[in-house]
This record gives structure tokens, C-alpha cells and sequence, in this order.
């Protein structure tokens, strides 16, 4: 019998997206000095840009004003956004600076107005944005460090799923798709029994270091290479392998995120990040990433077609176990943000088996 209760998809009472997150946003090479671009994150439009002098920010993506997007406007030498519209000025924490339409002896405070910001942080690369339940508190957390040092992004595939996140996370931590979805003579291996070692962690949970059973691993550090894979809420997740080429350890490591873009989209972005050295690394990923994120694209495409009759699904022991632990994390980081109670992971360590 199961160890644990099956569990419906989606039924884990919590908001469609979980706040007091960071989520990642944008590469930082997309985000050139001066630039703005207006991007849907989580339902609301946002204004990704980045400073003359450097900084990244982000905005919501409305002038307090009269409602025109800011991303419309352009970025000043004085480091603020001026708007299309009536030429209010913003600064990256969202203060206003100046309302040019104002004349001597018009008291109206432009130091009062504030359009929202939303914190960021940039590492590893990446821009990371924090959506905190309440916009006038401080981030409680840092976002995700990639375990590569001096970490860029090597090689970068990005694609939009036509689903929520939840399908787009369940989707890409499901261990029994691959023979099917991503079958292909040079990477199948007839399925066989696994069994693989879970731990919780801080906000998700891993699959501790193993050997892995598929051969191309090898190319990354030969006979001893291991992999160990990562997830945090609210949707990271890092394939971290270890190897040895040339008698150097070697650390790759593979980061997927999905980022929302609403309720019914989600961008699923897969980054590997390795030394500079091991450039010759880079075919070999521009094979197989692209085909592997457009597998489970497809797959979300015809499983829309299902889920438009809001059928009851189900989820099983144990394969679908990394399913049921994320919709409880969901639930547990909902239930203590609405109590104010402190975040309790709900995962318990357990050996999975199952055969793909
Ligand atoms: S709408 Fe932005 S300044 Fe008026
Ligand atoms: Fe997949």
C-alpha cells in the first residue's frame, strides 16, 4: 500500500502563485543599460530596466499618474524613468522626483508619490525579482545561488508554456515521462527499476548525490561523475553534476525555472552554467537542450487538450511522490504566510522506486 495519500493535482489550497518569492526574470545580458521592456510576471506587468548607472530594477509597469506603461518611456542620464505621458520621473525605488507640470506655489508633495518596486537582485547572471505578499516589507529570503563558481550562464534555453505553473513544475519533476516524451535512440535506455534518496531541504527537497544511470553524463568527468538534483519553491530547480576531466573536479550545473507569466502561462527556462575552460561543452548541450524543453512543451500542449474538461487526475505512489511533495510545500508556505506561523517543510526523507 501507499506510504502516503494520493492527492489531486491543484489541490493544494494555496494561490495559484506563492508570494514572498524571488522569481527569476531576465538574463542579465538581455537587459542592456538604459533598456526597459514591459514582461507579464505573476499577472501583473512589470518593467524590467536597467539604470545608466548599472542597476537593475524593476517597476510595476503603470504611471501612477494616468496609467500609461513607464517601460514606454526611456531612462535619464540622472538614473530615473521619465514617462511617455506627462514626463513624471521615477526612481529605481519607485519615488517620484519630479512633476514638470508644476508651477511655483502648487504644493503637491512629488515625494509622496510612489509607483510599486519591486526588490532585485542580480547573480550568477540572472535578475531576480521579489514578489512579497505585502509590497512595503523587506525580502525575508535571498534568492537561489547557482554552485558553480564565478557562475555565468553558458548556455541558455527558453521557452513559453501554454499551462500554469504548477502542470510546467509537476511536469518538469516528474521521473517517469522521460522514456516517452523524450525517447530517442541516443538516449533511451530501456526502462529499468530506480530507486533514488530524497531529503527535505530548506524550501523543497533533493535527490541526494548518485551516479547517474545515463551514459551521456559521462562526457562530464568520466567514471566517477554523480548528480545530485535540487528544488525550491517556488519553482527551481538545479541539476548539479560533478565529475572529473583532465584529473580537475568539475562542476556543471543545470538550472530550470518557470516563471509565470498568468494564470495559463508559464516561461520555462533551462541556463547551464560550467568553468570557461570547459568550452567545448557547448555542442553538446545546443543537441540536446532545445529538443528536450520543446518534449515537454508538446507534451503540456496535448495534455490542454485534457485538462479543458477539468477531469479528476490523479497522482501516484511513487513516481509521482516529487508531484505531492510540491503541492504540500505549496500549501505549507501558503498556510504559514497567511498565519504568520513559521514555514514548517512538510517532506520527509524516503527512498523513491520506480521504473523508467
Ligand atoms: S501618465 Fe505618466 S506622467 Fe501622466
Ligand atoms: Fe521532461
Amino acid at each position: 500500500m501507499s506510504a502516503e495519500p494520493a492527492m489531486q493535482p491543484g489541490a493544494d489550497d494555496a494561490p495559484i502563485f506563492l508570494r514572498d518569492l524571488w522569481y527569476m526574470a531576465a538574463l542579465s545580458n538581455t537587459v542592456a543599460k538604459g533598456a526597459m521592456r514591459r514582461q507579464m510576471l505573476l499577472g501583473e506587468p512589470v518593467l524590467i530596466g536597467r539604470m545608466r548607472d548599472g542597476r537593475a530594477f524593476a517597476l510595476r509597469d503603470i504611471c501612477p499618474h494616468r496609467g500609461v506603461p513607464l517601460s514606454a518611456g526611456r531612462v535619464l542620464p540622472e538614473n530615473t524613468v521619465e514617462c511617455p505621458y506627462h514626463g513624471w520621473r521615477f526612481k529605481a525605488d519607485g519615488g517620484c522626483t519630479l512633476i514638470p507640470s508644476l508651477v511655483d506655489g502648487q504644493d503637491i508633495d512629488a515625494t509622496k508619490i510612489r509607483v510599486r518596486a519591486y526588490p532585485v537582485r542580480e547573480q550568477d547572471g540572472l535578475i531576480w525579482v521579489y514578489f512579497a505578499a505585502n509590497e512595503h516589507e523587506e525580502p525575508k529570503t535571498e534568492p537561489p545561488r547557482v554552485p558553480v563558481p564565478n557562475a555565468k550562464p553558458r548556455w541558455v534555453e527558453s521557452q513559453t508554456f501554454t499551462c500554469g505553473i504548477d502542470h510546467a513544475v509537476i511536469g518538469l519533476m516528474d521521473p517517469a515521462h522521460a522514456p516517452y516524451v523524450h525517447g530517442r535512440w541516443w538516449w533511451r535506455v530501456s526502462p529499468r527499476e530506480k530507486a533514488k534518496h530524497y531529503e527535505p531541504s530548506a524550501n523543497g527537497f533533493v535527490m541526494t548525490r548518485h551516479a547517474p544511470s545515463k551514459t551521456a553524463y559521462k562526457i562530464i568527468g568520466g567514471a566517477d561523475v554523480s548528480t545530485e538534483i535540487t528544488f525550491e519553491l517556488p519553482s527551481t530547480r538545479f541539476e548539479n553534476i560533478r565529475g572529473t576531466i583532465f584529473g580537475r573536479q568539475v562542476d556543471v550545473s543545470g538550472l530550470t525555472v518557470c516563471t509565470p507569466i498568468d494564470a495559463n502561462n508559464t516561461q520555462v527556462t533551462q541556463i547551464f552554467f560550467w568553468p570557461a575552460w570547459l568550452g567545448f561543452l557547448k555542442p553538446f548541450f545546443m543537441i540536446l537542450g532545445p529538443t528536450f524543453l520543446a518534449d515537454d512543451r508538446r507534451i503540456v500542449e496535448l495534455q490542454k487538450q485534457g485538462l479543458a474538461f477539468n477531469p479528476t487526475l490523479m497522482l501516484i505512489q511513487d513516481s509521482d511522490m516529487p508531484a505531492m511533495w510540491y503541492h504540500r510545500l505549496k500549501k505549507a508556505w501558503a498556510e504559514s504566510a497567511q498565519n504568520g506561523t513559521p514555514f514548517v517543510n512538510p517532506v520527509k526523507e524516503r527512498t523513491l522506486r520506480w521504473r523508467s
